[in-house]
């Protein structure tokens, strides 16, 4: 049999990132097919370049056997290959039906809609699905928008059809909704990618998956010749993070305690979380993006209002309070996006060293800021955490990653802060960025700070963390030791299973 899809050797460069290295994807018409993987694996890419939204810097693509190219959406559509994306693409202001015909060549009659409007109600009910077709998509739930884009898609003539993370917006309800449509589809003899990192959804799903890890494919499998364990693996795999040398685990006092947190919002929200980390250890946040360790930080650094629970900071009740308040509780914040929390890359290195203590002295003199004392602190902490720049003058934005990371790290660490929290510090690095961010992380730990280092890469956490904690869903699924620490099953509990 040919397969409906051959992706064949795909390449894609952005600037500092391979985002696909030499994929290779193979897909049997009339087939569910999964394509796994972590946040940042290259899932999305690979399919937008399938979609024709991007090009890829190499590769070759057939489809039905033969070679083709993909110039854009449009002309995906037409050669038969349609995209529901992670964040869906309707025009809220527009009703359902112009939505659907929106991209269509030509102008529509009125009369034309109309006809649009019944062959499309007629297809939902093909699958079960009521749907009006001159409500404003802005009226739709989610759900709703989401089976509105996957009719769309066949409406259009979609005989493949891919779902980016469709399950990630939908409740359990929703998801098994969906699964129906999906088998549906499959058993007319559509062709169907299905996007997820969910093991059990896959499973339930799913013919052949395929895994993607850091920009490279896995050789495809069988679900029915495969398992968790398995997959668990190929998914979280394994990078080389250099050991770091530790002093002795000799927790003091509680520093952070949580008791049964809850904030509002989507499935990203906390859901009850109990948590201490302890001065003198790091403790590892496991778990994929998206997981809610946003939220934890936003929560524990005063950014969002939690809903119920409580939250305490050397003891002191900080549930409410402001985000500076926490940090004059001597807390430092390694953020995940330098860029958008860390640092401002239009100001100087020199006035990024002061960005959250200006107000105070010795930054300040009365109404003045001290310019000598922020040349001098600026200085020494270039020297000290080993800023590659040519002056303190320099634009932030100019230097490199490392070492714009290295000057948000040695503004942070340079308080001697009594709690770190530190989301993904060495995302982006180099070997050596990253062994001397860890150097640093694990000399405050010894200097009795307590760290929260939330991290995707399984292996970092398995390298800096006394104790790991794995988050899924908004929960924390668990907490090891380091005497219980195991790949397949943090893998496993990162994927909402629970051994
Ligand atoms: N338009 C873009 N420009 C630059 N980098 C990108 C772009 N889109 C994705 N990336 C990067 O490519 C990598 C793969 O991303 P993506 O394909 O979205 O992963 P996934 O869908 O598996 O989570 C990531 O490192 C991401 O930051
Ligand atoms: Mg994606």
């Amino acid at each position: 049999m040919v397969p409906i899809l051959e992706m064949k050797n795909i390449v894609k460069q952005f600037p500092g990132v391979l985002a696909n290295d030499n994929v290779n994807l193979t897909v049997e018409k009339g087939s569910i097919h999964a394509l796994m993987g972590e946040n940042g694996a290259g899932k999305s890419t690979l399919m937008n370049i399938l979609y024709g939204l991007y090009s890829p810097s190499s590769g070759e693509i057939l489809f039905n056997g033969k070679e083709i190219k993909i110039t854009s959406p449009r002309n995906a559509i037409e050669q038969g290959i349609g995209m529901v994306h992670q964040h869906f693409m309707l025009i809220p202001a527009l009703s359902v039906i112009e939505n659907v015909v929106l991209g269509k060549p030509g102008n529509k009659t009125v009369l034309e809609l109309k006809n649009d409007a019944e062959a499309f109600v007629a297809l939902g009910a093909r699958y079960n699905m009521k749907i009006d077709p001159y409500a404003l998509v802005s009226d739709l739930s989610v759900g709703q928008q989401q089976r509105v884009e996957i009719l769309k898609a066949i409406y259009r003539g979609a005989e493949l059809l891919v779902l980016d993370e469709p399950t990630a917006v939908l409740t359990p309800q929703e998801v098994t909704e969906l699964f129906k449509i999906m088998n549906q589809l499959k058993e007319e003899g559509k062709t169907i990618i299905f996007i997820s990192h969910k093991l059990n959804e896959v499973f339930a799903i799913c013919d052949t998956i395929t895994v993607l890890r850091l920009g490279r494919s896995q050789p495809s499998v069988t679900a029915a010749s495969t398992n968790s364990e398995e997959l668990a693996e190929m998914m979280v795999g394994r990078k080389c993070f250099l050991d770091v040398d530790k002093g002795e685990y000799n927790p003091g006092e509680t520093v952070l305690k949580m008791e049964h947190v809850f904030t509002k919002g989507t499935h990203e929200a906390l859901n009850d979380i109990n948590l201490e980390i302890k001065k003198g250890e790091i403790l590892g946040l496991a778990g994929v993006d998206g997981n809610g360790q946003d939220a934890l930080i936003d929560a524990i650094s005063g950014l969002t209002k939690v809903s119920s629970g409580k939250i305490f900071i050397k003891g002191n009740d900080m549930t409410g309070s402001s985000p500076r308040d926490i940090l004059e509780q001597k807390v430092s914040h390694i953020p995940a996006d330098r860029h958008k929390r860390g640092m401002v890359s239009t100001m100087s290195v020199k006035e990024n060293m002061i960005l959250i203590s200006y107000y105070k002295k010795p930054f300040s003199k009365g109404l003045f800021l001290n310019g000598k004392f922020i040349e001098e602190n600026a200085t020494e902490i270039v020297e000290k955490f080993k800023v590659k720049t040519p002056s303190i003058e320099e634009m932030a934005g100019k230097l490199s990653g490392g070492n714009q990371q290295k000057l948000v790290l040695g503004r942070e660490l340079s308080r001697e802060p009594d709690f770190i929290i530190a989301a993904h510090p060495v995302r982006g690095l180099d070997i050596g960025a990253t062994e001397y961010v860890h150097e640093c992380l694990v000399a405050e730990r010894d200097r009795g700070g307590a760290v929260l280092l939330v991290s995707t890469e399984l292996d970092e956490v398995l390298t800096l963390a006394d104790r790991i904690a794995v988050m899924y869903e908004g929960k924390i699924m668990g907490i090891l030791d380091k005497e219980d620490y195991d790949i397949t099953r943090i893998g496993m509990m990162m994927a909402g299973q629970n051994q």
